[in-house]
């Protein structure tokens, strides 16, 4: 019997984040159980800082709303946390045990942990080290291993499919070629996605390293046929054959974590196309519009199962799992499947490729159906 539970947040947020915790405490409040939510993520674990969610006014009124009602955290990894002496000295120390003592002084049953690959790797190492966490997967990039879809994807995929909307009849009318840029660090989900609801001429994504002379290519076709503009779509990952990714190096607060971050693919394609075709060419970069703002209809359902879901896990004692989506169902999946072969404690930084994150097949149906209909991969 659980009686009392916790919520946590950490990493990039999106829309649909206040639908999980509305379903994880309706779900709580239906059964008597105490649900908390931790301040800004593996944070608010560390310090031990909380609130209480049910019979809460503030958990009431927020299926509609976008961010996160109990913060999160970016780049908090408890395992090698960055720890400033009063000297200045910096030294980065494991303090998972103090998150530990926390729980069990506290008397959390469960731990649910939203969030990306970053999260449910350090949700499963803490697992091992005895707090019952259960994992629900969160990012825009939709790029969590082992689930079809995280919540917070089909918002983005909406807003990134309105930009391309609206850049068509400004690209119509002034014969210019447009570029966005979206999210996307290794997969190129949102790209490829929003390619095809938005009618796009191109997308190139991280998994398919592109020629940009195939993407002129395109837009000559379509020159010869009177069509003088084109909307291409770029993930902020995209590589150039024989390139490298654009990105940059940044000093990110405390904690640690990702420090490669990715500006400029999207610019970096409409200049060279400019130059190769001799049309005006113009970049727009989404950016964190895809993470802000109400979720769609598809997305607070989507939320609202795996919050009921998550709840409903622990209320069997299962723990040390990730509520997934496979083949359209409902179900979970063990987090220690989920970290593939970073199986060591704290070993493996989240947000990288090789945290195991789900990235675009040759063979799944979207890049089928994109070269089906003559959408350019940059291949
Ligand atoms: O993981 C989601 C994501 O939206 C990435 O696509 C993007 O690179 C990153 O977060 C940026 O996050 P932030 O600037 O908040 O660290």
């Amino acid at each position: 019997m659980i009686k009392k539970v916790a919520i946590l947040v950490n990493g990039g947020d999106v829309s649909g984040l206040n639908p999980v915790i509305r379903a994880i405490v309706r779900t709580a409040e239906n059964k008597n159980i105490e649900c908390y939510g931790f301040i800004d993520g593996y944070k608010g674990l560390l310090e031990n800082n909380y609130v209480r969610l049910d019979k809460s006014p503030i958990s009431s009124g927020i299926l509609q709303t976008g961010g996160s009602i109990i913060g999160s955290s970016t780049n908090t990894i408890v395992f090698n946390y960055k720890v400033t002496n009063p000297d200045g000295s910096v030294e980065y120390k494991d303090l998972s045990d103090v998150c530990v003592q926390n729980v069990k002084d506290d008397g959390f049953d469960c731990v649910f942990t939203l969030g990306g690959d970053s999260t449910q790797k350090s949700a499963r190492d803490l697992f091992i080290k005895g707090i019952n966490t259960i994992g629900v997967p969160k990012t825009i990039d939709n790029d969590v291993a082992c689930t079809d879809i995280t919540f917070g994807y089909n918002t983005a995929v909406s807003v990134a499919t309105e930009a391309i909307d609206r850049l068509h009849t400004t690209a119509e009318t002034h014969h210019r070629i447009m570029v966005l840029e979206v999210m996307g660090r290794f997969a190129g989900w949102i790209a490829l996605e929003s390619a095809i609801s938005g009618g796009a001429d191109a997308a190139l994504i991280p998994e398919i390293p592109y020629d940009i002379n195939k993407v002129v290519e395109v837009i000559e076709r379509r020159r010869k046929i009177g069509k003088e503009f084109s909307v291409i779509v770029v993930s902020e990952g995209a590589i150039p054959k024989d390139g490298e990714a654009s990105t940059f190096t940044a000093d990110i607060g405390s904690g640690t974590g990702i420090t490669t971050k990715f500006a400029g693919a999207g610019d970096r394609v409409s200049k060279e196309l400019q130059q190769l075709t001799g049309l005006e060419s113009r970049c727009t970069t989404l950016g964190y519009m895809q993470r802000g703002g109400t979720p769609t209809a598809y997305d607070r359902v989507l939320s609202t199962k795996y919050g009921a879901k998550a709840m409903e896990l622990a209320m069997e004692g299962k723990f040390g799992v990730l509520t997934v989506i496979q083949n359209g169902h409902l179900g979970y999946v063990p987090l220690e499947e989920v970290v593939g072969e970073n199986k060591e404690l704290g070993a493996v930084e989240g947000g990288t490729k090789e945290s195991n994150v789900r990235l675009v097949t040759m063979d799944h149906e979207l890049v089928k159906t994109a070269r089906d209909i003559g959408i350019c991969l940059g291949d």
